[in-house]
């Protein structure tokens, strides 16, 4: 079943069939394969979700859905740069007037990046969504969105990533 999330109440729904879906798994490339692929599959309006891991001082590209993308991102540079310098989540509604974006795919408009800490609260990577409708997150989808990568941070152990 499909549903077309609009409220944190969806979102928690969403959550619990995420939580099913990764089940007892703990490996951190099948979990993080498999949480792209629901988003990508139960969200509508997006063109690209996946996570750029903290490797070396800067985001490397890890698994996502949809198009090829940028494979390395300095931690000053665009929005998941942001939030994995912040800590905090960024939503931002219109990418062209973020100061330095990184236009992966033009057709990008719109973007949601969720930081992915360890238990320890030290940065492990970043969760990026991005949509092709301009200011298509509100701060709800914002929250149901961390809220999902929770909920993978729960299921998941996390590998120190050279
Ligand atoms: N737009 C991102 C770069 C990653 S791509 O969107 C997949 C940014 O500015 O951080």
């Amino acid at each position: 079943m499909t549903i077309d999330a609009h409220d944190v109440e969806d979102y928690r729904s969403l959550a619990r069939q995420l939580a099913a879906l990764l089940g007892d798994e703990r490996d951190w490339l099948i979990n993080v394969s498999q949480l792209n692929a629901f988003i990508f599959e139960q969200l509508p309006n997006l063109n690209w979700a996946g996570v750029y891991l903290l490797r070396a001082g800067q985001l490397k590209l890890g698994p996502f859905q949809g198009k090829v993308a940028c494979t390395h991102i300095p931690l000053d540079k665009g929005v998941c740069g942001a939030a994995a310098r912040t800590g905090e989540v960024q939503c931002v509604e219109d990418v062209h007037a973020f100061p330095g974006h990184i236009a992966c795919d033009a057709a990008s408009r719109s973007e949601v990046v969720v930081p992915l800490k360890t238990p320890e609260g030290e940065l492990w990577g970043v969760l990026d969504l991005d949509s092709p409708l301009p200011a298509r997150f509100t701060g709800a989808d914002a929250t149901g969105i961390a809220l999902l990568a929770d909920t993978f941070l729960q299921h998941t152990e996390l590998p120190r990533l050279d």
